[in-house]
């Protein structure tokens, strides 16, 4: 049982914690803050940052144990289509493969899988695969007869190869802890050697704990070693990182001229592996209680610096786990909660019920797809908030007490969030409700981002949240950039208008930033990107470039809404001297004022201005 928290000296609580070690040392390092920011950017330097994913990886992934053979792809991507209902990217689990030999399609389910990407690609999708660390004895399978000869499998104590069970059967591991083990796999990634495999096929890495079905604690034992002779409880909590390392790298090596950024999921992780890509919370339920529990999950992993991180939306175990099928309600509410989750992906076992967007009924499909498209309305806002995390190791997903710092009522809220510094979101994660009780944090005004209601920040609300209603608020003092229009894919977003969002805070004014690059590649760590920051005060709006030069983006401000404002008498654009007045609506009732067709760079190389008079 933990200690019992002590009053010190001071009368200020303190807690005691006990380290144990299996074996080795143990460095205690202290960030000593103050901020929370400067504690974020501490641990980023001690342990990496995430890097900017590919764009794509932001929007929706639809996964499932598993999509059965071509025409299941093709159906399942027909209906997003003929539904209107934005997805990026297509999985495809262990069944794909030859008898769950990594690396192989089964010939049967899976003839032409190059075809089928590239239509994919086509239409501006992605496709992913599952690739597990537990390789299949089979002298007849070339990656496993390799690695054998080679030598490169973890080894009992006594020097023989381990021999685990898992999905495939009878398997071995490799030793991803070994440089040279860790290029051999990267090499697996090359289009000559994964056959079948294009460049838009990325990968999953799962059961990398590692996970052996026979073993103590559904492991290895314990004085398993490794190549260089070091025992499994040294590195246990390793294995899983030096996996989607060697992964991420190998999707790198496949692509020198692509210029294409890995994306790579893990299940297993430690600290430092969000240099490597993103991570899930493993096999949840279909339960009201998973999914209210994925919210302090994913918070908690992004303070410990794994910002690119989901839950299954849905709940991975149904029927075939013990647990029912999730209702419409139950799907419908954990889509929204996943919509404003840095990695958000649909997933579900293979004993349960289709549950695609569309599989419920009409009703829930039209919510699904206006949930869908509240993400990816923020696309680009979450891709500056990545951008942020790259270059500041701030999470992307934050407990409010990182935007709040000196309100304690937040300390302990975990069943609230902030996306970034602007939005608030309380998920409902309860069945038949209709309203939510929202905590406002902070002195500021929070505005409601679908009709404008205003509270003040240290309140608390009872809001209206029927089945269609995500409580979702933008914070006073910000500005948020959306792109309204609805599109299939985020590849189809790139040159789309953006509307900024205003919201005033106490004093007024407000602030916020749009990060443009190619959505793929490196050349944005050459300059090739622009940031922008966008400024509101004493009816200003200006815009100023703080950062980037040779990208060239092209994309213009259709709209500007400003949500709790009187209505002006003017709105002038000004750009290089040359005045232009904009037409607008005002909303009484939502004191929300739209500012129309300025039609101005977002990211301009002269400075615009608009002015309400
Ligand atoms: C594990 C994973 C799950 C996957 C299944 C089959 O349970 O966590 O996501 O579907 O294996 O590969």
């Amino acid at each position: 049982s933990p200690p019992p928290r002590d009053q010190g000296e001071a009368g200020v609580q303190e807690a005691t914690s006990y380290w144990m070690s299996e074996s080795g040392v143990v460095d205690l390092m202290v960030l000593p803050g103050p901020s929370p920011a400067h504690i974020f950017r501490q641990y980023a330097a001690l342990t990496g940052v995430t890097p900017l994913p590919p764009k794509f990886a932001l929007g929706y992934h639809q996964c499932r144990w598993n999509y059965n053979d071509e025409a299941d792809v093709r159906y399942v991507h027909g209906q997003f289509e003929a539904l209107d209902i934005p997805y990026d990217v297509l999985w495809l689990d262990i069944e794909h493969t030859d008898g769950k030999r990594y690396f192989t399609w089964d010939s049967f389910k899976f003839p032409e899988p190059k075809k089928m990407q590239e239509e994919l690609a086509a239409t501006g999708r992605k496709m992913v695969t599952i690739v597990d660390p537990h390789i299949k004895k089979d002298s007849n399978y070339k990656v496993y007869q390799e690695a054998h000869e080679k030598e490169l499998f973890i080894k009992t104590k006594d020097g023989n190869e381990l021999d685990g069970w898992c999905w495939p059967g009878s398997s071995a591991y490799l030793d991803f802890t070994s440089a040279e083990v860790r290029d051999w796999w990267a090499g697996r990634f090359a289009y000559d050697k994964y056959e079948g495999s294009t460049p838009s096929l990325y990968t999953w890495n799962d059961m990398n704990e590692p996970s052996v079905f026979n073993g103590p604690e559904v492991s290895m034992n314990k004085d398993a070693k490794s190549l260089a002779g070091v025992e499994h409880r040294e590195w246990h909590n390793l294995y899983g990182m030096y996996m989607q390392q060697a992964t991420a790298e190998g999707l790198l090596k496949r692509n020198p001229e692509q210029d294409k950024r890995p994306f790579v999921l893990s299940r297993s992780f430690y600290a430092g592996s969000q240099r490597w890509g993103a991570i899930w919370t493993g096999d949840n339920a279909c339960k009201w209680d998973h999914l209210e529990a994925s919210v302090p999950m994913l918070l908690t992993l992004g303070l410990c610096g794994i910002t690119f991180s989901g839950a299954d939306v849905g709940g991975f175990l149904g029927k075939g786990g013990g647990y029912g099928d999730p209702t419409a309600e139950l799907f419908t509410r954990w889509f929204q909660a996943g919509a404003y989750t840095p990695f958000f992906r649909g997933h579900a076992h293979h004993d349960s019920k289709r549950r695609e967007p569309w599989t419920f009924d009409d009703e829930t499909t039209a919510r699904l797809r206006e949930i869908g498209k509240q993400r990816y309305q923020l696309l680009s806002y979450w891709y500056t908030l990545f951008y942020f995390a790259e270059t500041t190791g701030m999470p992307t997903m934050r407990p409010l007490w990182v935007e709040f710092p000196t309100d304690p009522k937040t300390f302990d809220m975990d069943h609230e969030f902030m996306s970034g510094g602007a939005l608030l979101v309380r998920p409902v994660t309860s069945p038949l409700a209709t309203s939510a009780t929202v905590y406002f944090p902070g002195t500021c005004p929070w505005y409601d981002i679908v009709d404008g209601t205003q509270y003040m920040g240290s309140s608390e609300a009872t809001v209206s949240a029927p089945i269609d209603k995500v409580p979702v608020y933008q914070r006073g003092g910000t500005i948020v950039p959306r792109q309204m229009r609805l599109r299939r894919s985020s590849a189809l977003m790139g040159a789309d208008p953006y509307t900024l969002v205003i919201a005033p805070g106490a004093n007024g004014t407000a602030e916020g930033s749009l990060y443009l690059d190619a959505g793929d590649g490196f050349s944005y760590k050459k300059g090739e990107y622009q940031l922008a920051t966008y400024k509101y005060a004493d009816g200003v709006l200006s815009v100023s470039k703080v950062a980037g030069t040779t990208f060239a983006a092209t994309n213009l401000l259709e709209r500007v809404e400003l949500l709790g404002v009187k209505p002006p008498t003017f709105a002038v654009l000004k750009q290089a001297g040359v005045e232009k007045s904009l037409s607008f609506l005002y909303n009484e009732a939502s004191k929300r004022l739209v500012l129309r067709k300025p039609a101005v760079l977002m990211a301009p190389a002269v400075d615009w201005t608009i002015t309400l008079l």
